[in-house]
């Protein structure tokens, strides 16, 4: 019987989730709420936002949905989950007991420390001048972390003391993050190269996904501010199938041990963000969804259909569930509107997506993308507007592909950076 879907987001990951799931032969209608210019692509947009549960659930039972799939992390730390299965609906992702090893920073951490899960030494504050002290004490550089949700501009990487006391004072004194800054982390800067990891588990079991590198910073060679992210590529061609296990069995297992100890059982995809340090990996945060922009290089990766797999993790099925990745390599490109991550222009028409997809093994998924009332046409609506994303057979092949797509495409005050996955090439 068909499956009738209900996609939850409007960014890039949620894009490349529908163009993934439209291509099942057992998909029925597929609907994306509220999606972007992209999704209505592959199905049919519903303008209900990500944080109306109750609008959602009523959709989901109206339209008679067998399957939810949500893609942001302020839904399931909010309980998006929670509201739909007190409904009796399907849907897929961690309950709000499970998501707060996202949505706490400070809970993450304790329940790194009490699993001893390889992580910065830190401590928590809701006490302003004990946070200075402590900062004083310790000596920079040092990280300081609003630990709630803060739209990824909760962490400040302070090389001065003054830094320090600036962010500290915005954090809990002009409380910039509202109650994501009730609590502090203080924690051990790390060096090394940066590793994103994506477990899905379905409560009992788990798989492990390929590694893939995201590309934080919005200038190249990594510098400049933090974003959402700005490109990722997958595998990851340096990190060995034994620093894979490594991982798993000293973070991800442990990790989901944990939770399901605490009554907080994880279902879902696990995605702790690794430093690479000289000690070996260390979890910076955990993120309780699929990346974004590397969910789009997953589904660019994966040979298994999506909804045979999200299937079979919401009913506890997983450990007879193979998933199959392609071979070769996938990178996604972000292009994002001037200005971002500060202040940017929306509303510049886009061109040249379709000369784009000409490309050989090119898809260019949507973000900030919507259609203008008047025109009718696609214009920018965001900070990141596109991913360009290409497989190929080599890291170097996808890379120089999705380059060269790029280049077709063209909107007012567009910015990429021209240096993603190129550390990872040398
Ligand atoms: N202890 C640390 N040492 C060095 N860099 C860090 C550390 N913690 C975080 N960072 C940097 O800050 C970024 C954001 O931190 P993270 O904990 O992932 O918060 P969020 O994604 O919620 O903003 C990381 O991707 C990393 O680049
Ligand atoms: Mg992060």
């Amino acid at each position: 019987m068909a499956v009738d879907v209900l996609v939850v987001g409007s960014g890039g990951r949620e894009h490349a989730l529908a163009w993934k799931l439209a291509q099942s032969p057992r998909l029925g209608k597929l609907y994306i709420a509220p999606g972007n210019g992209g999704t209505r692509l592959v199905g049919e947009n519903v303008p209900i936002g990500v944080m109306e549960f109750e609008k959602l659930a009523q959709f989901a039972v109206e339209k008679n949905i067998s399957l939810t799939v949500v893609g942001p992390d302020d839904a399931f730390v909010g309980g998006v989950v929670d509201v739909f299965q007190a409904r009796g609906l399907r849907i897929w992702g961690p309950t709000r007991a499970a998501a707060q090893i996202e949505g706490s920073k400070a809970f993450s951490k304790q329940l790194m420390r009490e699993s001893s899960i390889p992580t910065a030494d830190f401590a928590v504050f809701t006490n302003h001048d004990e946070a200075v002290r402590y900062v004083r004490e310790h000596g920079v550089p040092i990280v300081v972390k609003a630990s709630g949700l803060a739209l990824g501009k909760g962490v400040a990487i302070c090389r001065t003391f003054e830094e320090a006391e600036v962010a500290l004072k915005e954090i809990m004194l002009d409380r910039v993050f509202k109650d994501s800054g009730t609590q502090v982390v203080i924690e051990k800067y790390l060096e090394g190269q940066e590793v994103s990891i994506h477990a899905l588990s379905d409560g009992k079991t788990y798989k492990m996904f390929p590694a893939s590198q995201d590309h934080k910073t919005i200038g190249e060679g990594d510098t400049g501010k933090n974003t959402g992210g700005m490109g990722t590529i997958a595998p990851v061609p340096w990190l060995h199938e034994n620093m894979l296990q490594d991982i798993e069995q000293r973070i991800v297992q442990p990790t989901l041990e944990a939770l399901r100890n605490r009554g907080a059982t994880f279902s879902g995809v696990l995605f702790p963000g690794l430093k690479m340090a000289p000690e070996g990996p260390m979890v910076l945060e955990y993120n309780a969804r699929f990346g974004d922009p590397e969910c789009q290089v997953y589904m660019r990766l994966l040979k298994t259909d999506i909804l045979d797999v999200l299937e079979a993790c919401v009913d506890g099925r997983l450990s007879d569930q193979p998933i199959e990745w392609n071979s070769g390599f996938a990178v996604n490109i972000v292009i994002a509107s001037g200005g971002y991550p500060d202040a940017y222009k929306k509303g510049s028409p886009i061109a040249g997506i379709k000369e784009a997809e000409k490309i050989a093994d090119v898809v260019v998924f949507h973000a900030g993308t919507m259609i203008e009332n008047v025109s009718q046409s696609l214009v920018t609506a965001g900070g990141r507007v596109l991913g360009v994303s290409a497989v190929g057979a080599t890291l170097k092949e996808a890379l120089d592909r999705a380059y060269e797509a790029i280049e077709k495409i063209h909107f007012e005050g567009m910015y990429f950076r021209h240096d993603i996955g190129a550390k990872a090439l040398i």
